[in-house]
């Protein structure tokens, strides 16, 4: 690989995408406002620059209840936008690795979910992302990987480990969503998860479609007595007494969310014989390396 193209290179994600860029690999980042995704041919020019490998697109509007208010603009961002990076991949000859998300189901099965279950997104964020991966489908390309995951968390972003991290300081009760069940995903898992895909040469894996995310499945509030649990073994302070469930709907949002979106991981464990870290190992790892 000469060049990687990183594409929303300020967000969560694309910082651990920047840490596990392979030696020699040459490194172009592009963001907002210098770069817009949704300018088709601002998109093309700069590709035609740069002329990457790969690109990585790590940049989306990722504001779920915002986008109930302006599904417009995460239409064009993350409907439009992937499209057009697709377009001018296949103009320079890159491959295209893109990132979805766990909200294009609607949640209703209770068995993991495979890459091929049928979508049905039940916001104007999902439907946005699964706008993007059909545009991506539709722009001819071939040399593609659209990796969905879910729950993410990890430095540089605004995420449910933080906030939990924060209210456990400030708070003695913390009530927390119980009825909505998926995979917390450390972002440097996932990065690592995108660069098996890519890596190996001819081991190469198929292009498609894959799911990734940590192993294993909790709640919100799973995920929430398990941050303060860990606070508590690495000597953090808390002021959280009491970790209430609550359900779904005494804490109402703009955007609905699945119930369940755990995924199987099987697809992706063949293709790159990489092995899936499990949540809860991931967390207690982010946690320790987050006070050092
Ligand atoms: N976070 C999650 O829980 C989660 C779950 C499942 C899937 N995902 C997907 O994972 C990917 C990475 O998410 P993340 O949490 O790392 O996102 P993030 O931290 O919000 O980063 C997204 C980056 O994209 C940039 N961006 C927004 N609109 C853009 C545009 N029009 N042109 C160029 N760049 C633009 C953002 O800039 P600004 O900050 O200036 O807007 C930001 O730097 C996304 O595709 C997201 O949909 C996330």
């Amino acid at each position: 690989m000469q060049r990687l193209a990183l594409v929303g290179a300020n967000g969560m994600l694309a910082r651990k995408v920047r840490e596990l860029v392979p030696a020699g690999c040459a490194l172009a980042e592009f963001d907002l406002p210098d770069f817009d995704i949704a300018d088709g041919d601002a998109v093309r020019a700069a590709m035609e620059r740069c002329r990457p490998a790969v690109i990585v697109n790590c940049a989306a509007y990722t504001n779920v209840d915002g986008a109930e208010a302006d599904e417009p603009l995460a239409m064009r961002v993350n409907g439009l936008g992937p499209g057009h990076l697709a377009r001018a991949a296949g103009e320079v000859g890159a491959i295209l690795v893109h990132v979805s998300t766990d909200y294009v189901f609607d949640g209703g099965k209770t068995t993991p979910y495979a890459e091929d279950d049928p979508v049905a997104p039940m916001s104007a964020y999902g439907r946005s992302k699964l706008a993007g991966e059909e545009a991506i489908r539709a722009s001819g390309l071939t040399a593609y990987y659209i990796v969905r995951t879910s729950w993410l968390y990890g430095p540089g972003g605004k995420n449910f480990v933080e906030t939990v991290i924060r209210l456990a300081t400030e708070r003695e009760e913390l009530r927390i969503v119980d009825d909505q069940i998926g995979s917390p995903t450390y972002t440097g898992d996932l990065a690592a998860a995108l660069f098996a895909l890519l890596d190996a040469g001819a081991n190469r894996a198929p292009f498609g479609v894959y799911h990734f995310a940590n192993g294993g499945e909790t709640s919100w509030y799973g995920f929430a007595c398990e941050i303060v649990a860990l606070m508590r073994q690495l000597g953090m302070p808390v002021a959280a007494r009491r970790i209430v469930p609550i359900a779904t709907g005494d804490y109402p949002l703009p955007a609905r969310r699945p119930a369940y979106s755990v995924f199987a991981g099987d697809k992706i464990r063949r293709a790159t014989g990489m092995a899936i870290p499990a949540w809860r190992d991931s967390l207690a790892a982010y946690m320790r390396a987050r006070i050092d």
